[in-house]
């Protein structure tokens, strides 16, 4: 059974907002080399913007300086397919270039996933990342819904392994898969394809722990965990409760304990630090069963309270609890995952305050009803959609092919600011952020060489 620790990027975004910064963990990556972890999940998903906005990080130099410390173990990054690490769609060349530059900086696996479960918005990523020497591990976000079941999981398995990816993830972002629609799924998908099957999900519910053994007794090849002190609430189980359950019932995680215990002991204190600060709220390691009621992720429902207290009108919650399923159900049963999970929240939030359902409709959910995102995976509401379309045909293609290319000319925009290739693809993905870094960057140290991928590996 293949481990997958995710103290560095899902724990850590998980539980912290991503504020873990890289001179608090290099020193523990040598140890983390010799725990037997089949890949660390270190890269990707908010790091990257929270590198560039909150720790005046260059997030490639992570990379690179993680890679440089971890030769035994595979490392392991998240990708929102066509949104490659951002909220929009971005065009082909980015795509291929972010891609092709995350491997040649020390990426091994990357898990590529679409929120809408579109699987073209996935293909171009996919497709690099094989290219490029890379481990594409195609995905299925896993949600509940009247129209999700297991023939359509089936279906969309069927389709990553036609499209030749390496392996195949099973991403649970609430924690709400029971051990049953666990063991029943990869059961079903086992049966139908060949690819080995990757199960992600987390803590929330109380239910992941439960729900990792029924994978591995359904034939999974890995899980995702996170060391313990980083583990539970809305993080993964833990890495070492799981592998000591999994080598008793017969699954070898080919983990070292006592190297586990020691990179544990490391992150302990850490853990304490961001306790003291307040960056870590103690609240996010409990246990939120209500999740498995409301069927939201747990960071869904503190981003609703957070934008109520904001227009003080918590007390509306329940409202907003009962609206946002409908506004769910009105656009195709979206899996709320980001940047799904954000815009359904606040467009449920609108109709609430503003008393009148869709009397105001935000952008995002516009563009989403013209089929900007992709293909919505149920029917939308036709009153909905006429309303916000008019005449207007809704796109069917996909809309990464009616963006041009972006590289050049922010190549061009950027001059001899950017100092390489790595830099002008931060800059698209996150203009206001990778601009800071860079003037950050120019005034601390004015005379740097410009680098070479060669000269750093
Ligand atoms: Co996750």
């Amino acid at each position: 059974m293949h481990i997958t620790e995710t103290v560095l990027r899902d724990a850590n975004q998980s539980l912290m907002a991503t504020r873990l910064p890289l001179s608090d963990f290099k020193d523990v990556l040598d140890l983390m080399d010799k725990a037997g972890y089949h890949s660390v999940e270190c890269w990707g998903g908010a790091t990257f913007d929270s590198c560039l906005r909150y720790l005046g990080e260059d997030p490639w130099e992570r990379l690179r300086t993680i890679k440089s410390h971890m030769k035994n173990t595979k490392l392991q990054m998240l990708l929102r397919g066509q949104n490659l690490l951002g909220y929009r769609h971005y065009s082909d060349d980015t795509v291929r270039r972010f891609v092709r530059k995350s491997i040649e900086n020390g990426m091994d696996i990357i898990r590529i996933f679409d929120a809408l479960n579109d699987m073209r918005n996935i293909r171009t990523a996919v497709d690099e990342c094989l290219k490029a020497g890379g481990h594409a591990q195609g995905t299925i976000c896993y949600t509940l819904s009247p129209i999700h079941n297991l023939e359509m999981y089936v279906g969309l398995g069927k389709e990553i392994e036609a499209m030749g990816c390496n392996s195949l993830c099973i991403k649970d972002m609430a924690g709400i898969m029971s051990p049953k629609e666990c063991f029943d799924l990869v059961s079903a998908l086992k049966a139908e394809i060949k690819l080995p099957i990757y199960v992600h999900t987390h803590a929330t519910t109380g239910l992941g722990a439960m729900t990792y053994l029924k994978a591995a007794e359904a034939g999974a090849a890995g899980i995702d965990c996170a060391t313990s002190c980083f583990a539970g609430g809305t993080s993964q189980p833990a890495t070492e409760s799981l592998t000591y359950t999994l080598s008793q019932m017969g699954f070898d995680c080919g983990v070292d304990r006592d190297v586990l215990k020691k990179v544990n002991d490391y992150f302990v204190p850490i853990r304490d630090k961001f306790i003291a600060e307040g960056t870590l709220d103690p609240y996010v390691l409990g246990t939120k069963a209500d999740a498995l009621t409301y069927q939201i992720p747990g960071g869904m429902l503190s981003n609703l309270v957070a934008q109520l207290k904001a227009q003080n009108a918590l007390d509306r919650l329940d409202e907003v609890l009962l609206e946002t399923p409908r506004v769910r159900r009105d656009l195709g049963y979206p899996p709320l995952v980001t940047p799904l999970s954000q815009m359904v929240g606040v467009q449920a939030t609108v109709n609430v305050l503003v008393g009148e359902r869709y009397k105001n409709v935000g952008k995002e959910i516009k563009a989403y009803i013209r089929g900007e995102y992709g293909k919505a995976p149920g029917p939308i509401d036709p009153a909905l959609a006429a309303k916000v379309l008019g005449d207007e045909k809704p796109m069917t293609g996909r809309f990464a092919e009616t963006i041009a290319p972006e590289f050049p000319e922010a190549e061009k925009y950027l001059g001899e600011r950017a100092q390489s290739e790595e830099d002008v693809l931060s800059y698209i993905a996150f203009p206001q952020q990778a601009e800071q870094y860079f003037a950050k960057r120019d005034s601390e140290k004015p005379l740097k060489a410009t680098y070479s991928i060669k000269e750093v590996q």
